[in-house]
């Protein structure tokens, strides 16, 4: 009985938690998120048998704290989908078909997705770019990052089921994926993630462990997450990583915020580095 008991949540434990969430990983939690955050959290609280969240606060109080993983973990919202914005895909077809197909290219094009989550943002990136350059080993490097371990940790596996495989084609599904009768599910050919790096990274750092530059970075749906200000040094972050004429992908409901003069709009939230 006590297990379903609700534990003492405040205001002030929101207030707390909201500000170290931001603090840490750039999430701007608004009041209305209260009772999410709640539900969000209440089984860390558990977990760490705990009898409120006060104590939960008074843990994370240690920066180091290995709570803090799951904490961050638990505080992402992971939607995502193959081929999501599919407008997306074909313009960086479009791209690197007039950028790098027909013209002897002597390193790999690189791509950064940025906030990866579950995988399939970069699965579609590393499809399309075997469409575009015409072979299962095209020259192309895709580094792919989130904050979330745990869909990190997926991402890597590249298991999907029936239902995740909405929008990929009959085609691409033969093409791609390796079918797995037993359980129901597909799996992303090893072709294909040999062309994806999965790596941990929090937007949030000062500082980015990559020293070369992207031909298209996608930061799309996790902009929202975050106020203007933050909004605003992340673009200024982005654009030292991308070269004049590369692309910077949004997600469709991101705004530009003002006073930018490092990207020109080209056309549904993509942007050319000027
Ligand atoms: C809604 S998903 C979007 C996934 C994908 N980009 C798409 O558009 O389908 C947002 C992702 O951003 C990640 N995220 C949130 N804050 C982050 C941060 N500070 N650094 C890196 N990733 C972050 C979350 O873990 C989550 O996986």
């Amino acid at each position: 009985m006590l297990i379903n008991a609700q534990l003492d949540y405040t205001e002030a434990d929101f207030n707390a938690i909201a500000s170290l969430v931001y603090n840490r990983v750039g999430i701007s939690l608004h009041k209305n998120k209260k009772n999410l955050v709640y539900n969000r959290l209440i089984g860390r609280v558990r977990a760490n048998k705990l009898s409120n969240f006060a104590q939960y606060i008074k843990m994370l109080g240690d920066n180091s704290h290995t709570e803090w993983e799951y904490f961050v973990n638990a505080l992402t919202t992971n939607l995502t989908y193959f081929f999501r914005e599919h407008y997306h895909f074909e313009l960086l077809k479009a791209y690197v078909n007039e950028h790098f197909v027909h013209t002897t290219i002597t390193e790999p094009v690189r791509i950064w997705c940025s906030a990866c989550s579950t995988g399939e943002e970069a699965y579609s990136i590393a499809m399309t770019m075997v469409e575009v350059f015409g072979t299962s080993k095209p020259p192309v490097k895709i580094l792919a990052t989130d904050l979330n371990t745990h869909v990190l940790s997926i991402a890597r596996k590249g298991h999907y089921t029936p239902d995740q495989l909405e929008r990929v084609t009959e085609k691409q599904m033969h093409q791609f994926f390796i079918t797995h009768k037993h359980n129901n599910t597909y799996e992303i050919k090893p072709e294909i993630k040999a062309l994806v790096h999965f790596k941990r990274l929090n937007l949030m750092d000062r500082q980015w462990p990559m020293n070369s530059q992207f031909q298209a970075i996608f930061c799309r749906n996790v902009m929202i997450y975050f106020d203007k200000n933050t909004q605003r040094s992340l673009l200024n972050k982005f654009a030292h990583y991308l070269p004049a004429g590369s692309l910077l992908f949004l997600g469709h409901s991101e705004n530009f915020p003002d006073h930018q003069n490092q990207f020109v709009l080209l056309r549904q939230t993509t942007y050319t580095r000027v």
